[in-house]
């Protein structure tokens, strides 16, 4: 089944809901047994059987179901949000005296975690060049226990050459974490590009309309227990509305994921030819860096780019989003909203430094008309005189 018509049928059967064409909203604390030799059986090390709403009921199943297929893993597991979804995988591998690699362009809160989490339990943290590719091997040392990335980084994109990292970690059985955000289940095949365990935050694409709180994590099938067991001793659990919600938005990811697309590649272009801007960080422009792997690597580009500001101070720049009358300015992405922030990667790198040659303002290109999207930017640049 090609992936638009699977994102149709999978995760719901009405058969089994008395024809019901979406699977309904089950909600329970308690699943009854039909006698205690059921109820003592032994548990279910994959955790797919319904006993204890706690560990998911047949819409949360649905859900998980629908994602671990859409992105060709053997399960996955739904989360509160993603930050619960990094914290819970990072934990399931990395232990005190464990070592992780953590790409220098992660995610700031996954950073802090990593910084106040796990150093207090006594593991240790080493962040890397993202675009480090097979050099991670270097890197790796006898207690290393993950390799973390995010590709492309969220603020400052560059693209991680996944395939080759995975190359190097896997020949030293190490296992290779990856926050796919931005790649989506639907335009990276995290576990065909090496990827052990995918990490979602579905308050993004997934759900995809701004309302629901929620991660995802999709593993293969060697590493599923570890990650599944580890959220279930942590009591994570997801409401079954969240998950009828990031379903239904699921349903819908494809058409908004090209929409997404093609508006962003209008604007970054655009943004090209503007003298304002310095640079233009989108992987799908030939002009980025990481344009080689993305496209050898991905089948389409999420709506999140970011741009430097030519000639401008930070002050400026905040009054260049301040101006803007079509984005909104807040955290989180996806949405079918647009946003625009300026963003300070340069306070939050260790390994690697970031001196772009402006401010970095971050945008989110939804699902207005991407004309109106453009004329917004330009009247902002016009009013500040940043030409
Ligand atoms: C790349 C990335 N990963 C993870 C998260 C965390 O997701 P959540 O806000 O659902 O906890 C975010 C949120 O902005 C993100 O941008």
């Amino acid at each position: 089944m090609n992936k638009d018509t699977l994102l149709v049928h999978v995760g719901r059967d009405p058969r089994q809901s008395q024809g019901m064409v979406n699977t309904p909203v089950y909600r329970t604390s308690t699943v009854l047994n039909p006698d205690v030799e059921t109820y003592e059986a032994p548990r279910d090390e994959d955790y797919q059987r319904i006993t204890y709403g706690r560990h998911g009921t047949p819409t949360t199943r649905a859900l998980e179901e629908a994602v671990a297929r859409l992105e060709g893993g053997y399960h996955a597991v739904a989360l509160p949000s993603g930050l619960a979804a990094i914290a819970a995988a990072i934990s399931a591998f990395v232990k005190p005296g464990g070592h992780i690699l953590v790409a220098d362009s992660v995610y700031a809160p996954t950073r802090v975690f990593c910084q106040r989490q796990l150093k207090a339990k006594g593991a240790e943290v080493e962040y890397y060049d993202p675009v480090i590719g097979g050099g991670i091997a270097a890197l790796i040392k006898p207690n290393t226990k993950a390799v973390f990335c995010e590709s492309p980084g969220s603020l400052t994109f560059e693209v991680q050459d996944i395939p080759a990292i995975a190359a190097a970690a896997h020949a030293r059985g190490v296992p290779v974490l990856a926050d796919n955000t931005w790649g989506t289940p639907y335009f990276f095949r995290s576990f065909e590009r090496g990827v052990d365990v995918s990490i979602h935050s579905a308050t993004k694409y997934i759900s995809g309309h701004s309302d629901v709180m929620m991660g995802l994590i999709v593993t293969n099938e060697q590493h599923w227990r570890t990650v599944r067991r580890t959220v279930a001793d942590f009591g994570y659990s997801v409401s079954p509305d969240d998950c009828y919600l990031a379903l239904r938005g699921l349903r819908t990811i494809g058409v908004r994921l090209k929409q997404h697309m093609a508006s962003a590649l209008g604007v970054a272009r655009w943004l090209r030819s503007r003298p304002e801007a310095r640079h233009v960080l989108y992987p799908a422009l030939t002009s980025h860096p990481g344009n080689t792997i993305w496209r050898r690597d991905f089948s389409g580009a999420a709506g999140l780019f970011s741009f430097i500001l030519n000639r401008a101070s930070e002050r400026q720049a905040a009054a260049f989003v301040n101006s803007l009358t079509l984005f909104g300015i807040g955290s989180s992405w996806g949405g079918y909203e647009s946003l625009a922030t300026v963003a300070h990667p340069e306070k939050l790198r260790t390994a690697t430094q970031w001196k772009p040659g402006g401010p970095t303002i971050r945008l989110h290109i939804g699902l207005e008309d991407p004309a109106d999207l453009m004329a917004d930017l330009e009247q902002g640049f016009n009013k500040l005189g940043m030409a």
